[in-house]
């Protein structure tokens, strides 16, 4: 028996919804002031001295507060993918740190992001519990109180019993449209008027990483919602270190993309790169052959040395894309609490990929692949939000496989500094 064999697994069966009592957080919350002093203080270490975030700034609804109103309310934030509304009708619904946004594509075959905000009296127009999926097809959308409906470019169309209302016009009603950007084929919506454009913002992300890619070609073809008990950072900081594949990973992605190789880009102030090399005999074998070896189609476009690593990439604040040669996939998380967030987990593929004989089999067998190595995330990260509720919680220090985890505190520092100068 080899030794990791005696290390604990995970449950057999875990579900990321079990009904559980959350003792309110033990720890005497700290002032967000203090927090904010030890994210900036942290940041200002040292690779070398780096170190985690204060507890509190997983815990605290105040600084939860800070983050909706300086990060989730300011930057650009990625919704859905432009393969996921092929057609007039189509919509996908996201709710953004409180804002019930709509992406849709109209008749006309445009695609923005609307409110679901009724403009007669304010209810959202697709609650939860009522008969509207996450995504779907409409030709219009009703609201259920009092039956407005509005088309999916957000006009309104019918308004019943509302022939007295004197001057009201329907034709000059329509659905708030927030400002949005398509990037390599992703929906990026933001609630500031003043942000630069997304293109300026990641323009490197994509000219020296992504482009290559061209994800405004891929198709996705996998979405799993997951409501998570813990806070959006938990996950975020799982997903860009490379670290824990030697305990949470090491049955899964350990033996073929190992911890001890990986490799992160200098600090970026618009984003974070981790390189995630092959193992070696892996590596020479594909660079002899020239042949990726992939069970999938490799992204066009992607040279012989790109099959031979895997990337994980983080634009701030949260477009969290981790990159094989054959497939992407893309997490879009967003909080729902200082001690809970809503987490889509999407694999988008090359669509050449569908053509290939064996096509639904690969698909089953990636995708229960990818929901294995994604549980195995959701353990740790159940677990380390219980552990940084408890009193005993405090900073710990970072390997270097955790730089990316550094990156990111010196862009919360950043937008803490520029919260209090302002
Ligand atoms: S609130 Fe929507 S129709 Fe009245
Ligand atoms: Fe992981």
């Amino acid at each position: 028996m080899s030794s990791t064999d005696t290390l604990p697994s995970p449950p057999e069966s875990c579900t990321t919804e079990a009904a559980k009592y959350n003792f309110p957080s033990s720890k005497n919350i700290p002032p967000t002031e203090s927090i904010f002093e030890s994210i900036i203080e942290s940041s200002e270490l040292p690779r070398e001295k780096s170190q985690s975030l204060p507890p509190g700034a997983y815990v605290n609804p105040a600084f939860l507060d800070f983050e909706t109103s300086e990060i989730f309310h300011k930057e650009w934030i990625s919704l859905a993918h432009i393969s996921q509304l092929p057609n007039p009708g189509d919509f996908v619904k996201v709710d953004v740190c409180g804002e019930p946004m709509l992406v849709t594509r109209g008749k006309d075959n445009q695609i923005k992001v609307l409110s679901r905000v009724c403009r007669h009296r304010g209810m959202d127009l697709m609650p939860n519990g009522y008969n509207y999926p996450d995504k779907g097809n409409e030709r219009v959308i009703l609201c259920p109180y009092h039956l407005w409906s509005y088309e999916m470019g957000g006009k309104l169309v019918g308004v019943p019993e509302m022939q007295e209302a004197d001057g009201f016009d329907r034709t000059e009603v329509c659905l708030h449209e927030y400002r949005s950007e398509i990037w390599e084929g992703f929906i990026f919506a933001t609630l500031s008027k003043e942000i630069a454009p997304l293109s300026e913002k990641y323009s490197g992300l994509r000219d020296q990483f992504i482009g290559k890619w061209n994800l405004a070609e891929a198709e996705l073809v996998w979405d799993q919602h997951w409501d998570c008990e813990f806070n959006w950072k938990i996950l975020l900081e799982n997903f860009m270190e490379a670290y824990h594949h030697l305990g949470a990973h090491r049955k899964t992605l350990e033996p073929f993309l190992p911890a001890k190789g990986c490799w992160t880009e200098p600090y970026n102030e618009n984003y974070s790169v981790m390189h995630l090399p092959l193992k070696e005999n892996m590596k020479e074998e594909i660079l002899a052959s020239g042949d990726a070896g992939t069970t999938m189609k490799p992204f066009p476009g992607l040279a012989v040395e790109d099959y031979t690593e895997w990337w994980v990439y983080l634009g701030f604040p949260n477009f969290l894309i981790f990159n094989a040669p054959d497939r992407t996939y893309w997490y879009r998380l967003l909080p729902t609490g200082p001690e809970t967030c809503s987490l889509t987990t999407t694999m988008l593929i090359n669509p050449a990929t569908k053509e290939e004989e064996g096509y639904d089999e690969t698909y089953e067998s990636e995708v229960a692949a990818a929901i294995a190595f994604h549980l195995e995330d959701m353990e740790v990260c159940d677990a380390t939000q219980q552990g940084v509720r408890s009193t005993a919680s405090k900073p710990g220090r970072l390997s270097h496989l955790e730089e990316p985890i550094w990156h990111f505190q010196k862009y919360l520092a950043d937008r803490i500094k520029q919260y209090k100068a302002t």
